[in-house]
């Protein structure tokens, strides 16, 4: 069976973690694209030195030329610049719209067959741009938001309940934003409910509830939290590995339920926009999306989420 064609468009940060898991994964061989001269080079040169040490068998290329990506199976999107600390996603969009159309316009000229993951920030603005500029179908291409908000949220219970992360299931909806909607009520260790949990170890209800209130504040600045502390840029290692979960569903068409950013025509009342929501990842792209109740409470917040996404995405016209 041939080798997967996986390019990454973006050299920076993300892109080179990204280039290396793909590597030790053995996801498929990958086309590294940058602006900068030399950079995805010499990231890829780099990588490929540590194959006889890691084992793995795949070609790695860096470069600045479009046709490179030719063909690729999965494109994979961080070109853009990230937060520096006191900024919002979503001061990036007037720079990041412009570095988008050019990828965009590589995409859809070298690599239209391919199914596209959106990493740049502002998340459901750049993944919506990026679909309008490349015409890729809507099952094709998705924005990393839910996976890694999600595993943020499942983070701080496990680390409060001292548990195995592998054990807690946590999901949030919703924009990649200050908005987003962590589901406490879905919230569960082995199908036990956390707020039970919490309930237990604290002995009372009210305290339960202030410190998933914490959690459920934290997860939302989390992305925040990482930029204050490198002062430099934002969290690259695990926007990587939350984009390589849907990639991986899609390419071993594993058809994972996960929180992805796709296009939504109806479901959870909103029609024409990109928002995160739970979808069937696998050999079809977003082969289904999980519809499922909220309460008012819930609902609400959703609402809110994307009455700020579409806000956002709105500006772009
Ligand atoms: P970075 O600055 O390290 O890398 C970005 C790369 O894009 C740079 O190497 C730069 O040369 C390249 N670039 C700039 N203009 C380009 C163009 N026209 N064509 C191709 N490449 C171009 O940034 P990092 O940390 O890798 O983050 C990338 C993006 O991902 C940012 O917008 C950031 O906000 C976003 N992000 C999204 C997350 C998510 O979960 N959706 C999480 C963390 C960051
Ligand atoms: C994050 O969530 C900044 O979107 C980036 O870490």
């Amino acid at each position: 069976m041939a080798r997967k064609k996986i390019a990454l468009i973006g050299g920076g940060q993300i892109g080179g973690v990204l280039a290396q898991l793909c590597a030790l994964r053995e996801l498929g061989d990958v086309v590294l694209f940058d602006i900068v001269e030399g950079l995805p080079q010499g990231k890829c040169l780099d990588i490929a030195e540590a194959a006889p040490v890691d084992g793995f068998d795949i070609s790695l290329k860096g470069t600045g030329k479009y046709e490179d990506i030719a063909g690729a199976d999965v494109v994979i999107v961080t070109a853009g610049l990230p937060r520096k600390p006191g900024m919002s996603r979503s001061d990036l969009i007037e720079v990041n719209s412009k570095i988008m159309t050019q990828v965009a316009e590589g995409i859809r000229q070298y690599a239209s067959g391919a199914f596209v993951v959106v990493i740049s920030n502002p998340l459901d603005a750049m993944v919506t741009l990026c679909q309008k500029i490349t015409g890729i179908p809507y099952n094709r291409i998705v924005g990393q938001s839910g996976v890694l908000d999600s595993a943020r949220f499942a983070a701080f219970i496990a680390w409060e309940l001292g548990i195995s992360v592998r054990d807690v299931s946590a999901i949030t909806l919703g924009g990649h934003g200050d908005d987003m909607v962590p589901l406490v009520r879905y919230s569960c260790v082995n199908g036990i409910p956390v707020m039970e949990l919490l309930e237990r170890k604290y002995g009372n209800a009210a305290k339960a509830k202030e410190v998933m209130d914490a959690m459920v504040k934290r997860t939302r600045g989390a992305g925040g939290e990482v930029v204050a502390l490198l002062k430099t840029g934002s969290a690259f290692y695990s926007p990587a590995s939350a984009s390589l979960a849907m990639v991986e569903s899609v390419l071993k068409d594993q058809k994972r339920v996960l929180p992805a950013c796709v296009h939504l025509d109806g479901e959870f009342g909103v029609k024409g926009y990109f928002l995160g929501v739970p979808a069937v990842l696998g050999a079809g792209g977003v082969e289904k999306i999980i519809e499922f109740r909220l309460n008012a409470e819930e609902q609400a917040m959703l609402d809110k989420s994307v009455a700020a996404v579409k806000g956002l995405v709105d500006s772009l016209q």
